[in-house]
């Protein structure tokens, strides 16, 4: 039975966008299809982030946006799902603005919900769950290409660093079994899929205990997948430096198709920072992990996270930030503007106590030093040979195409070579040299 067409803007982090393909998974087997035009469709809905203030902010804008289409076609229904709907719940619906409330672990409850809303009965599920992980359904992948996709391994998180809100929006940890993971791995690689990545808010404590049996970690799960074919990608994400343990960088170094980089956020460099935090490691730990890292696989690229003016940070804490920058010299990093997060440790212990004006003055100097790191990053690849996983053409020129090294560093490249070899179509694997760079990207030429 048709039901009416979907929309779903996707907000925040890699493990939304999963979730959105679980949605479109489940609704479609509810008689539901997808559109990506808001325009024509019945359901609207926003897969929402709560992570800093001001993605929710953004998306307060969209709720007015949507609720602008409800008033110009009738039987339009709009709903908040994922991180904000679990942190603001029924306050979302006080607004008067939308039908339906989904928080992340409810989204089998979606067609539901969506039959019994009707005019003032709004409906809204924010149970979180101890089990649920989805592990039977198969999302309906939305990525364009084909090529790369994600795959949940667990959800949750079990951590309490201070400033952060997603053990309230997404609950206690929990772990997918392991045959669900490989089967969904395998069947993506027989449609053509050249690339996975593994998700998780700490994947290195992702854990499957087996009754009778061994239990399965990280470590054994990222073998399972990577032995699934030596042409099938493997990438993870993320990892916390208090649990990547020793097994994890071995069984990195022994799968060459286990791509090389790590994203180890480190927050801060100034282990009081790091104690406000609940980081639970120091800066002395870290920097043992980053050597054994590099020790192990020197060719391996590690990107991390970084928050600006957390509570109380001193000129000095913001100086060790720099300092352990430059130590590792990241090859990439994401970097924020400490955002207090009502109900979090963080928000109820400490005085959010450094000035807007200063936070963007210390974030801007975290910028500059790692668009530095970025492109000395860059120029140690120069000369190098790597192989790439073609995407596409380049967005700037099409006559070049694009690809990520396994050091997930963006290469772009003429598609045809001097010898007028045939133009790699999406998925194919091709070798090319580095010779020159930007902050960004690596300029290449085919080998
Ligand atoms: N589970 C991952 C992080 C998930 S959130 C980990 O532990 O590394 C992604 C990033 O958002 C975090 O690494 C952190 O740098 C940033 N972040 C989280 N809460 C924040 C807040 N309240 N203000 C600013 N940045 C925040
Ligand atoms: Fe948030 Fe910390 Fe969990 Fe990451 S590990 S999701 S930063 S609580
Ligand atoms: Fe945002 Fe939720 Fe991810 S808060 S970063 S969408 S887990």
């Amino acid at each position: 039975m048709e039901r009416g067409k979907v929309y779903i803007e996707t907000y925040g982090c890699q493990m939304n966008v999963n979730d959105t393909e679980v949605i479109f998974s489940i609704l479609a087997k509810a008689g539901y299809t997808r559109t990506e035009n808001m325009d024509e469709a019945d359901i609207i809905m926003a897969n929402t982030c709560s992570i800093r203030d001001n993605a929710e902010q953004r998306i307060w804008g969209r709720i007015d946006q949507f609720y602008g289409c409800k008033r110009l076609r009738e039987g339009v229904v709009t709903g908040i799902v994922g991180c904000m709907a679990e942190r603001l719940k029924d306050k979302l619906l006080e607004s008067g603005r939308v039908d339906f409330v989904a928080g992340p672990d409810s989204y089998r409850s979606l067609p539901e919900m969506l039959a019994r809303i009707a005019p003032g009965r709004p409906q809204i599920n924010v149970e979180l769950s101890r089990e649920e992980t989805y592990a039977d359904i198969e999302p309906v992948r939305i990525d364009k290409n084909g090529v790369s996709a994600f795959i949940s391994i667990m959800r949750g998180c079990n951590n309490a660093c201070s400033y952060c809100v997603v053990p309230y929006t997404r609950g206690a940890e929990r772990s997918r079994a392991p045959e669900t993971i490989i089967r969904e791995a395998c069947g993506l690689f027989g449609r053509g899929y050249k690339e996975v990545t593994l998700l998780g808010q700490n994947v290195d404590s992702y854990l499957w205990h087996r009754e009778g049996g061994t239990d399965v970690d990280f470590a054994d799960l990222l073998e399972g997948v990577a032995s699934i074919s030596p042409q099938l990608r493997v990438r993870f994400s993320t990892s916390h430096p208090k649990d990547i343990s020793d097994k994890v960088i071995f069984t990195m170094a022994k799968y060459p198709n286990i791509c090389r980089h790590i994203h180890l956020p480190v927050q801060s460099g100034s282990d009081t920072m790091l104690v406000k935090m609940r980081r639970r490691y120091t800066r002395e730990w870290y920097l043992g992990r980053v050597a054994k890292i590099r020790e192990v696989m020197p060719d391996c690229a590690i990107t991390t996270d970084i928050i600006a003016g957390f509570c109380g940070e001193t000129l000095q804490d913001h100086q060790d930030t720099l300092s352990i920058m430059r130590e590792v010299g990241y090859d990439y990093a994401y970097m924020f503007q400490y955002s207090e997060r009502p109900g979090t440790l963080a928000a109820r212990n400490y005085p959010d106590d450094v000035s807007p004006e200063e936070k963007t003055r210390r974030l801007n100097e975290i910028i500059a030093l790692q668009n530095e790191l970025s492109l000395e990053s860059n120029r140690r690849d120069v000369g190098k040979t790597f192989t790439v996983l073609v995407e596409g053409p380049s967005r700037r020129n099409p006559a070049d195409s694009c690809g990520r090294a396994s050091n997930n560093k963006m290469c772009v490249f003429p598609s045809v070579g001097p010898e007028s070899v045939k133009a790699p179509a999406p998925g194919d694997y091709v070798d090319v040299k580095v010779m020159s760079c930007t902050s960004a990207t690596l300029i290449c030429e085919r080998v």
